[in-house]
């Protein structure tokens, strides 16, 4: 049998174990992993001093997103191209119902990306209106693939807020097929009264935008939300966890036997509210908002206890000209920040460099777990015979200063600018196409195929 692609020499990581083997690809899928194979390939590609993984899977990112009366920079473009020279090869946006149904949406939002897209991607759907329409096309959503919601229960003036009987419903009709809910999980009664009183009191400055969001309405609006998977018996998951309480509050569900899952971010571990006082300071505002060092040691403890599943990123950025009217007023900054192609080295720097995570621990919260919980596996996340030839190339050794003027992201910012990292792709491939190679994409915008996703899978701890 004639390979198209083999990978010698290399490191390989899945989510259980690191050994040395070489892998053969044939027609974008995993063909053969073996100590050493002896096949013809057309093409081998060294991987001497190198780590060979699953290519990363980001699960919540918004391109081209119209928000806080913008839209986000990048687009389905240029969003999975940086996400491919940061390991990425699979992403999941998000289809927001508007006015119309949750399928017209769906059309919508594939229509803009399948022509653009330079990674495999998929859409959670957005629910907006739980009425009786919304509940009788479900199914048929779930039919065509999107197995995971989102549920907003916050951004009630945006017109995306979900109450709490619509979350419980969500939760129990799509609990039935196998479905996902996840939740941006803050109390708007409280963040709204908040930053109301801030408000009169003339506190605009940026420094002010945490106290309109503090930890406390984060894991409240976590336990009420783990409440209703309870009662419903849905399968929950919190996007952009954020706090320590956040992490009590996923913790206790947890124990309580509730399905709950959770995803936190290279921004949620490595900055702190410390920014907002800085002169730029406005540029870091993202809700919610990033929080303490103890938060970051609580977030970090919770990924190496498995009390969070999912490194993810809810990369939505915006140019330093978009985020210029909230400079002295945050509750006019475009809200979010841009990471998809640093996330994944920042932790792996921090985590697997460092020496405090395994390679299996980082396969696991990189990519394995996700393709569990978002109907995905073993296709994607695994180093299988059979799986998509998705891989990643790391080089350990390789040590970079990010800067937002070499990397891909569509922003003249970083919120990560000069920061050292030691670990960086080497190369990555999406279907045994070789997309990113040495940082310079290879890739062409429209290549990335929907993935049209089963039931999710609560992933081992
Ligand atoms: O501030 C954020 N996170 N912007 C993107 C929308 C969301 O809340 O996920
Ligand atoms: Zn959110």
């Amino acid at each position: 049998m004639g390979l198209d692609i083999k990978i010698v020499d290399g490191t390989l990581a899945d989510e259980a174990q690191v050994f040395r083997a070489d892998i053969g690809i044939s027609g974008g899928k995993i063909a053969i992993v073996a100590r050493e194979i002896h096949e013809r390939a057309d093409r081998i590609i060294s991987a001497a001093g190198s780590y060979v993984l699953p290519g990363g899977i980001d699960p919540h990112v918004h391109l081209s997103l119209p928000f806080c009366g913008t839209v986000s920079a990048d687009d389905f473009s240029s969003g999975t191209r940086a996400a491919a020279c940061g390991g990425v090869t699979t992403v999941i946006d998000f289809a927001i119902q508007g006015p119309g149904t949750v399928l017209e949406a769906v059309r919508a939002r594939r229509a803009q990306a399948d022509p653009e897209v330079c990674t495999d991607y998929s859409l959670h759907a957005g629910i907006t209106r739980w009425d009786a329409q919304t509940q009788h096309e479900l199914p048929a959503v779930m039919e065509c693939g999107i197995t995971s919601f989102k549920l907003f229960m916050v951004y009630r003036k945006e017109g995306w807020m979900a109450d709490d009987f619509a979350l419980y419903e969500v939760l129990r009709e799509s609990a039935r097929r196998g479905g996902l809910v996840g939740v941006h999980a803050e109390n708007v009664d409280l963040m709204e009264g908040l930053t109301a009183r801030l408000l009169r009191e003339g506190k605009t400055e940026p420094r002010y935008f945490p106290e309109s969001r503090p930890a406390f309405i984060e894991g409240e609006a976590i336990g009420r939300a783990v409440r209703w998977a309870r009662a419903s018996g849905g399968n929950l998951y919190i996007f952009h966890l954020s706090s320590a309480e956040g992490v009590e509050a996923v913790a206790a569900g947890k124990c309580a036997g509730v399905r709950v899952c959770a995803e936190t971010a290279a921004t949620y571990l490595g900055l702190t509210d410390e920014r907002f006082g800085e002169p730029d300071g406005h540029l870091y505002a993202t809700c919610p908002p990033v929080r303490t060092a103890a938060d970051n040691a609580r977030l970090w403890e919770g990924l190496m206890k498995g009390e969070i599943e999912v490194l993810a990123t809810d990369h939505c950025a915006f140019s330093r000209a978009q985020k210029e009217p909230g400079r002295h007023d945050f509750t006019r900054i475009p809200y979010g920040m841009p990471s998809v192609e640093v996330n994944l080295p920042l932790v792996f720097s921090a985590g697997v460099s460092a020496g405090r995570m395994s390679l299996p621990q980082f396969v696991r919260l990189s990519s394995t777990n996700a393709a569990k919980l978002f109907g995905l596996y073993p296709t994607k996340g695994s180093l299988q015979v059979g799986a998509d030839a998705d891989l990643t190339i790391w080089d350990p050794r390789q040590e970079r200063t990010l800067r937002a003027g070499d990397l891909h992201m569509r922003v003249d910012w970083s919120p990560f600018e000069g920061r050292v990292v030691t670990g960086y792709p080497r190369m990555t491939l999406l279907r045994g196409e070789v997309i990113c190679d040495g940082g310079r994409f290879l890739g062409t915008p429209g290549s990335g195929r929907f993935l049209a996703r089963g039931p999710t899978q609560y992933p081992d701890r």
